[in-house]
């Protein structure tokens, strides 16, 4: 992972930027200099939070994609205004063809952009205090149950999470959320050197036009980028405004 410079990035349209920020590491001053860039209303929104630390994450989170996007638009960060789709997901509210999309877990922040497709970013915290299996059993397809029966014990937690950051981010590129059937498709699991979907059961010839893209940054965490469109490379940055 590399820093590039401050100002305007130019984003070649074969390429996705994923930047990661680490929520912990953020000083009160730090966390002003985030709070001052936010609208009127999000402003609003990081007040009625009940704890400090889900206050932090958002003035972080909405802050920290004013300051990428104002590097990738070359519009002042203040200026920037957004729109949220049926079930959700946020867009830019003018014109571009830049894309992005946000995930959040634990302390890390990702932030994945690229010029014209649909993206979907997922990153997860990795636990293990819980039943692989119950959880499979309500999430994962039938293709994607069957083939983490056949992974070692020792290894289903890092292979479980392999599945759930691919299908979620599979969901958020889609932007239907939850309302999306998780078991109508189905990613492969046990590669991350060829991640691809396995199967669209709604139109069989759909999966090609995907690619997948799995991510492990830091210790304890894994993260998944789903993009409907020809992208070979990501490209990974550590973004930190202080
Ligand atoms: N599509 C895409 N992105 C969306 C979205 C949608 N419909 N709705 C919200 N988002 C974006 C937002 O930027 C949001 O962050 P913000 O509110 O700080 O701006 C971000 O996604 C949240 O993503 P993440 O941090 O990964 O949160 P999550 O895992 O709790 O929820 C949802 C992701 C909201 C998109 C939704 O899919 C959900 O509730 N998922 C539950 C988890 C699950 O069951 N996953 C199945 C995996 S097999
Ligand atoms: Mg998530």
């Amino acid at each position: 992972m590399s820093s590039p410079t401050k100002h305007f990035v130019n984003l070649k349209p074969n390429i996705i930027h994923t930047w990661l920020v680490n929520f912990d590491d953020k000083d009160e001053d730090a966390i002003n200099k985030y709070y001052y860039l936010l609208s009127e209303d999000e402003k609003k929104r990081a007040s009625k939070y009940k704890f400090h630390k889900d206050k932090r994450c958002y003035i972080i989170t909405k802050g920290a994609l004013r300051l990428l996007s104002e590097r990738y638009l070359n519009i002042d960060a203040r200026a920037i205004t957004f729109d949220y789709g049926k079930y959700g997901k946020p867009d830019f509210s003018f014109n571009t063809n830049l894309k992005f999309n946000i995930s959040h877990s634990g302390d890390i922040l990702a932030l994945s952009f690229v010029k014209e497709f649909d993206i979907g970013v997922d990153i997860e915290k990795i636990k293990d205090n819980f039943d692989v299996f119950e959880i499979a059993s309500n999430f994962f397809s039938t293709l994607e149950i069957e083939t983490l029966k056949k992974v070692p014990k020792e290894k289903q937690v890092e292979y479980f999470y392999r599945c759930w950051t691919r299908k979620e981010s599979f969901i958020k590129a889609k932007a239907k959320g939850l309302s999306f059937p998780l078991d109508s498709f189905s990613v492969c699991i046990n590669s991350d050197k060829k991640t691809e979907l396995l199967e669209t059961k709604w139109d069989a010839a759909e999966k090609h036009q995907w690619k997948l893209f799995t991510f492990s940054h830091q210790p304890d965490y894994l993260g998944a980028i789903s993009i409907k469109g020809d992208i070979k490379t990501v490209e990974y940055f550590s973004f930190n405004n202080d």
